[in-house]
């Protein structure tokens, strides 16, 4: 598949697992990735852990002027300031006090993919059970904090880190929320990058509440049954599942 050309994705909290695994994914694919962390070094160590995964070529950085890297690390709100796609992969916990600090890096009219779940296990609870969110969800709070003008997509929730930093493809449905169609899309297409994945429109932003809690169940019975399980969604019509 092709990649987008000059399209840049800057994943916050690109350094976890989850991050990580959405990066190398993405990279693989052929996309340009940015990985965010608090911590510059530590984004620019990431970002050469996938390089090296992918056996990426151009290693020499944009600050050398030689040439563009694919995957490159910076700290999370210069990665802001450097495109308007972005991707959201930090512990619930961290989510409004870095929403805030990142507000005016985020660009006009960004895309903010969250992927964040309100696992209790970010406030030191157990990681098969959820936190209530005032808001209804991790990703409607995301939406309150963003700019004006900011579409955000509930996404990737339910994609373990663990499959997504392996080399098999990733036997899984993402289930896509946002109230703006175009965001929307653009998620669509980003999670049909990774092989395996079948991505279906599940409605507004406001159903991401549901799909978190998805998460706390598979992690409960990953947890019981040892495995890494993810969710199919059955028995749509074929024009309801995108897949690469
Ligand atoms: N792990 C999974 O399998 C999985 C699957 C689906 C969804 N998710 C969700 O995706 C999100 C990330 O998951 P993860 O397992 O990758 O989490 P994580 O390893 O706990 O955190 C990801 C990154 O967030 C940054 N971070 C941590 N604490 C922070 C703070 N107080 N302020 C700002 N940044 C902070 C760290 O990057 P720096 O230290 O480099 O800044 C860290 O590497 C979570 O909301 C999780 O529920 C996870």
């Amino acid at each position: 598949m092709s990649p987008s050309i000059g399209r840049q994705i800057a994943v916050i909290g690109g350094t976890g697992p989850a991050g990580m695994g959405l990066a190398l994914r993405w990279a693989r694919a052929g996309e340009s990735v940015i990985i965010g962390s608090r911590d510059a070094a530590r984004a620019e160590q990431a970002a050469e852990t996938i390089r090296q995964r992918i056996g990426d070529s151009t290693r020499v950085g944009t600050r050398t002027g030689v040439s563009a890297p694919h995957v490159s690390g910076l700290e999370n709100y210069a990665a802001c300031a450097a495109t308007d796609l972005l991707v959201l992969t930090i512990p619930f916990g961290a989510q409004a006090t870095l929403l805030k600090e990142l507000k005016t890096a985020i660009r006009p009219g960004s895309t903010l993919i969250d992927a964040t779940v309100p696992l209790a296990a970010s406030v030191g609870g157990r990681a098969s059970r959820t936190l209530g969110v005032w808001q209804g969800s991790a990703a409607e709070q995301t939406a309150e904090l963003v700019p004006k003008g900011v579409s955000v997509v509930a996404a990737f929730q339910n994609l373990s880190a663990d499959v997504l930093n392996g080399d098999d493809d990733v036997d899984c449905d993402v289930i896509v929320c946002s109230d703006d169609s175009k965001a929307l899309a653009v998620a669509m297409e980003l999670a049909v990058k990774i092989p395996g994945i079948r991505a279906i429109d599940g409605g507004k932003l406001e159903n991401a509440r549901i799909v978190e809690q998805i998460t706390a169940l598979l992690i409960g019975l990953n947890i019981r049954h040892k495995g890494h399980g993810g969710v199919r969604i059955t028995g749509l019509p074929g024009t309801a599942y995108r897949s690469a």
